[in-house]
């Protein structure tokens, strides 16, 4: 906890972070979430940048349409743009809580898609404040924020392999949160659960909706160093958990509904200095493009640097935990699809 001082959080909140001159020529990038907030403000530096293919995705076709026109106006727009339009972008429809609209998505991937997949950055994500539950019967952030990203990391991983050498890795960018670090009250729990995801899942566990959210970005840090952890070294495939900081967005859009709660909340973002969307997108884009790959392998990132995970995840107890999780998050996936088994056995080294 000592990582996540109020004063340090503050400072860094105000800080001007920086966006990497790197380019994405020749490359075909994949940014989830694009619709709002940091994926779409990440998908106007991508795009910027004329990769030679941007997927955008979106929960539906019409927000896919309205994304791609409304990306395309930000770009002749905005005065950090040169108001060219890059040469491919495209939108397409990812729907996370349905395990089967990530499996046509990847499916569409393989039958229409590029050659290549050179960046993944997984930012869509959810918070519930209340208990919701999906169509395939998880807690809606479980699977929103954690498995379906899980499973479409793994769907993609071949793709983003074949795309990559280790002196040009592929990139795969999972976006967390600093809330990760305030999750450890609840996991001290799980040494008394059989079944660490049906725990995290059921009402029963009883904690707030932000205790929820807070514990899917920790499962999220804990994921990318079990897949980091078995790539081999140097990678093919860097793999990052990124923390954008506290920024406005559309997040909190189910509190916001709210308006005393409206008003609280943005006293609290000015309070805490909430970053623009903007800003809190070159967390993302730095992640993905940055030529220090190497460096960022299985690591968590805030303000654009490399940080320590939260305190349990590097514990001995934190470590046991997460490869129980990475075990049962292979046994529930597989269940869902049975390339997953497949494609870690063959891409994947066993520890
Ligand atoms: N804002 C912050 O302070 C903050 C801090 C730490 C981490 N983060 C993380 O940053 C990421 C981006 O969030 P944001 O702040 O930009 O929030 P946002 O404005 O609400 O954007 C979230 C994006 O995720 C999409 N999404 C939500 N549920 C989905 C689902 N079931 N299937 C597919 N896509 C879904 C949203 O689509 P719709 O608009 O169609 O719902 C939207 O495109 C999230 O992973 C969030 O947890 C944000």
């Amino acid at each position: 906890m000592g990582k996540l001082s109020f004063w340090s959080f503050l400072r860094e909140q105000g800080r001007d972070l920086p966006l990497p001159n790197e380019s994405v020529h020749g490359k075909t990038v994949v940014i989830a979430g694009a619709n709002v907030g940091l994926g779409l403000e990440a998908s106007v530096h991508v795009a910027n940048k004329k990769p030679s293919l941007l997927i955008a995705t979106c929960r539906d076709t019409m927000k896919c349409r309205q994304t791609l026109e409304i990306t395309r106006v930000l770009l002749v727009l905005c005065k950090r743009c040169s108001g060219t339009q890059p040469a491919s972008l495209d939108s397409w429809p990812l729907e996370l809580s349905s395990f089967d609209n990530v499996r046509s998505f990847v499916d569409r991937f393989d039958a229409e898609g590029p050659e290549r997949l050179n960046i993944l950055v997984a930012n869509a994500g959810t918070f519930k404040p209340v208990y919701t539950r999906t169509q395939d019967d998880w807690e809606m952030m479980l699977q929103v924020n954690y498995l379906s990203m899980a499973l479409l990391s793994i769907l993609l991983l071949p793709l983003l392999l074949r795309s990559a050498t280790c002196e040009d890795p592929s990139r795969l960018v999972l976006v967390s949160s600093l809330g990760h670090y305030l999750a450890d009250p609840v996991l001290t729990r799980s040494r008394n659960w059989d079944n660490v995801l049906g725990a995290i899942s059921a009402e029963k566990l009883g904690v707030s909706g932000a205790s929820r959210y807070n514990l899917t970005k920790m499962l999220q840090v804990a994921f990318v160093r079990g897949l980091a952890a078995r790539l081999p070294s140097p990678t093919p495939l860097v793999i990052t958990a990124v923390d954008p900081g506290f920024c406005h967005s559309s997040l909190l859009r189910e509190l916001e509904k709210y308006r005393l709660l409206r008003m609280v909340l943005a006293f609290v973002k000015w309070l805490l200095r909430a970053r623009t969307s903007e800003m809190g997108s070159r967390n993302l884009v730095y992640a993905a493009l940055a030529t220090n790959a190497q460096d960022l392998h299985g690591k968590y990132m805030s303000s654009c640097e490399i940080v320590e995970e939260c305190d349990y995840l590097l514990s001995a107890e934190g470590k046991a935990f997460s490869e129980r999780l990475w075990w049962e998050t292979i046994e529930v996936l597989a269940k869902v699809d049975n390339r997953v088994s497949q494609i870690l056995s063959t891409y994947l080294q066993a520890r």
